[in-house]
């Protein structure tokens, strides 16, 4: 059966994705999607029927950036070609982005992308569309994700965020709180075992308080951990007061539950954290991070930080900084506050000063990297279980990755991919680290 007139025999789609690990997960979601509508993917704009920009807003950098893309993707626009913008900016912007930006053709929200066939089809004919409504109930569960090559995989356990921390966009883009059923994420993770995934990602904006209703996280991660071929779960990101005693028996007692969790603290400052309204304080945190390595021994951590947030002194920030130092965090993603519109803290007196804002921040990357390399150090000479991902970004050598998830860069051969191997640890650039394959105390010699 030929295509009907004026379509192309096949319709290719370009994504580019910004954000964090959920984004990439709803792309792939998006691609899985479109490819049971009969799109091809395509890495080359060019080349391109239907492209879509998958955007955060969590800061107003990550939203300009966008914007600034989108200017370069014009050129790609002639008549047929569609644009789109998915994902939190469009949510959050909807029809002002159409407004705004002439040659964009959809504006698509993380709730909405079981409308891309549709709106895809209309914009063909010229019909600029917003979808943003919230649909509480949308977990995609019908949709099959086009994941890329490679051992490992994200899997979106809920959606949505019923937290309110006053400084986030979060609950705003992508709404209120929802898991899925635990026999569907563990029928999708059985699958993907079939497809030759050993290491899965649970995926949430507070992970662990996950709850479809009958199970809990710790029932998630017991579930998960014992599928048969699973031999590493991860998850991102839990909130600190979601850490019951069952959660950190499951992680202490499922051996596939990796040494790792990244637990976003934000600010050191009890006083900030309660502007933040993220419901702990310094104390309460240090609780926590003191139950879980009392649980898991040898556990590494790694936090989130926000610096000037409005009435953040330089005492509080040097009660960051302390924070640091004290937890001995294995690294962290730091940023400067942005101002998001609709949150509680865009309300709040003493705004911090951007140049000082930019300042913090060199002085706790500073901190955080000197931390990170001190602990690092300390596992040089150490054999450590890694899983070999791939090629590494430049050079010949493969890029693995500890439990802890550390990263190790190895020599070996591409058939190694996917593999688990031990390593012993023979330097680090404070950051990464160079590993050689060993056995049984004995160092392998690696032909090919
Ligand atoms: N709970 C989510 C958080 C999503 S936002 C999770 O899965 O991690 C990711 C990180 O961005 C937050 O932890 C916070 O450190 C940072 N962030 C969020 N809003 C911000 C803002 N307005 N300005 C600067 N950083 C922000
Ligand atoms: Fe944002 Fe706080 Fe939720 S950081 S995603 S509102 S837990």
């Amino acid at each position: 059966m030929g295509a009907p007139a004026g379509l192309p025999a096949v319709m290719r789609l370009y994504v580019e994705t910004y954000g964090c690990q959920m984004n990439v997960a709803d792309t792939e979601l998006i691609c899985g999607l479109l490819a049971g509508e009969g799109f091809e993917s395509t890495t080359d704009p060019s080349r391109a029927d239907v492209l879509l920009v998958n955007t955060c807003a969590v800061r107003d950098n990550a939203e300009q950036r966008v914007i600034g893309r989108l200017s370069e993707l014009r050129r790609y626009k002639r008549p047929g070609i569609v644009l789109g913008v998915v994902g939190c900016m469009a949510q959050r912007l909807g029809q002002q982005l159409l407004d705004r930006v002439s040659h964009v053709d959809l504006v698509i929200g993380p709730d909405g992308y079981r409308a891309l066939p549709e709106l895809i089809e209309g914009a063909r004919r010229g019909n600029r569309a917003t979808e943003t409504r919230f649909k509480a109930w949308e977990h995609y569960e019908d949709v099959p994700a086009l994941r890329g090559d490679g051992p490992r995989a994200f899997v979106t356990v809920q959606r949505g965020c019923d937290y309110r921390c006053t400084f986030c966009v979060v609950p705003i883009t992508r709404g209120r709180e929802r898991s899925r059923r635990l026999a569907d994420v563990v029928a999708e993770v059985e699958n993907l075992v079939d497809h030759g995934i050993s290491e899965v990602t649970l995926l949430g904006q507070t992970v662990n308080s996950y709850n479809d209703g009958q199970h809990d996280f710790a029932d998630l991660l017991s579930a998960v951990g014992t599928v048969e071929g699973i031999r590493r779960v991860r998850y991102t990101s839990p909130h600190p007061n979601d850490f019951s005693e069952r959660v950190l028996l499951a992680m202490a007692t499922v051996p596939t539950v990796c040494e790792h969790v990244h637990l976003p603290v934000q600010s050191g400052s009890s006083h900030i954290l309660k502007r933040m309204g993220r419901r702990y304080d310094r104390r309460q945190y240090e609780e926590c991070v003191a139950n879980l390595r009392r649980s898991i021994p040898n556990l590494a951590i790694t936090t989130d930080i926000i610096v000037g947030f409005p009435g953040e002194t330089e005492e509080d920030f040097l009660a960051t900084e302390s924070l640091v130092r004290q937890i001995g965090f294995d690294d962290a993603f730091t940023f400067k506050y942005s101002q998001r519109e609709g949150t509680g803290a865009v309300r709040l007196p003493a705004q911090v000063p951007e140049a000082t804002k930019g300042e913090r921040l060199e002085r706790i990357i500073a901190t955080v990297r000197e931390i990170a390399c001190s602990r690092n150090l300390q596992l040089i000479g150490s054999r450590e279980e890694v899983l070999v991902e791939g090629l590494a970004r430049r050079g010949e050598l493969l890029q693995s990755r500890t439990r802890a998830n550390k990263v190790v860069l190895i020599s070996g051969p591409a058939e190694w991919i996917g593999s688990y191997l031990t390593v012993r640890l023979t330097g680090t650039t404070g950051a990464t680290f160079t590993g050689v394959p060993s056995a049984a105390g004995k160092e392998l010699t690696i032909v090919g």
